[in-house]
């Protein structure tokens, strides 16, 4: 079977438990506690019978091997992650719980940017101010902190910087408060770009696709969330890059994977200025 018919078989799949999750929630409360009892006790034994296979498998040096390769495997690895079997790696993890603070931060004008994670350290910078909002910047750093130890319990520290700016001035660098020849890059050129086309800024300092879709550029890390391997070779129709290793697709407008909610692409700060592409790296 093609991988496209997989996908698109995947995705019906995943559509059947949506429309009836859907239509669960249109029944009376009594019914609906019952058709989630049902679901629960459902995956309660799924989960039960899949760790024992994967303990069985994993026992076995041939089929260590199969679980391996089979993890590859776009539903298999949406099934492991579902019932816990997998997690998704530790920068995906990092990211996804400073999503859920991101709200908050934003609220009182800051934003906070993960640099990277090294040797178990987070490494996350702080933009924006917040004086004047009524909440500090030590409050600020805790709950990062908190945030990160809480989801993502394997970190062991955190480094936080703080934005080196003359404060006050919202929660991004404006492009022209910056020297163009330092953090900034001019990748491509605009007109030169054709739509739907990924391409690569390969440098020491970066790694990232940058793509052209309707009308729109976005930049991203070249590295799929699903096995860190580079997605320039993708397919995009539309705003959907589709990654050439084991077909998981990407939202081009946002980096969210359609195929394993809760991944995403990381995103690489992109300006249009003066007809060119700018990026700036974060390895
Ligand atoms: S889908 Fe597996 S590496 Fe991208």
């Amino acid at each position: 079977m093609q991988i496209e018919d997989r996908l698109d078989e995947f995705e019906s799949l995943a559509r059947q438990v949506d429309d009836a999750l859907s239509a669960v929630q249109k029944l009376d409360q009594t019914a609906q506690e019952a058709a989630m009892k049902l679901k629960e006790s459902l995956e309660a034994f799924e989960r039960y019978a899949l760790i024992r296979l994967v303990r069985r498998m994993r026992d076995d040096p041939a089929g260590k091997n199969i679980l391996l390769d089979a993890v590859g495997d776009p539903a298999i690895y949406a099934l492991f992650l579902v019932h816990g079997i997998v997690k998704s790696d530790i920068r995906t993890r990092v990211f996804q719980a400073l999503e859920q603070v991101r709200p908050y931060i934003n609220s009182h004008g800051g934003d906070v940017e993960l640099i990277r994670v090294e040797n178990h350290t987070v490494f996350v910078k702080l933009h924006g101010s917040c004086s004047g909002c009524g909440m500090s910047s030590q409050t600020l750093h805790n709950l990062v902190e908190k945030t990160i130890q809480e989801h993502v319990p394997e970190i062991e520290a955190i480094e936080v910087e703080d934005e080196e700016s003359s404060g006050g001035q919202g929660a991004f660098i404006p492009l022209s408060a910056i020297n163009l020849g330092g953090d900034w890059i001019q990748a491509l050129e605009y007109a030169e770009m054709v739509n739907g086309v990924p391409y690569r800024i390969h440098r020491d300092d970066i790694d990232a696709i940058i793509v052209r879709f309707n009308e729109q550029v976005s930049a991203y890390v070249n590295r799929c969330a699903h096995m860190q391997m580079p997605v320039d070779k993708g397919l995009v129709e539309g705003h959907i890059l589709t990654c050439p290793w084991h077909g998981y697709q990407y939202d081009l407008k946002t980096g969210e994977c359609r195929t394993v909610p809760g991944l995403r692409l990381d995103p690489v700060p992109v300006r249009l200025e003066g007809g060119s592409v700018w990026v700036r790296p974060r390895l």
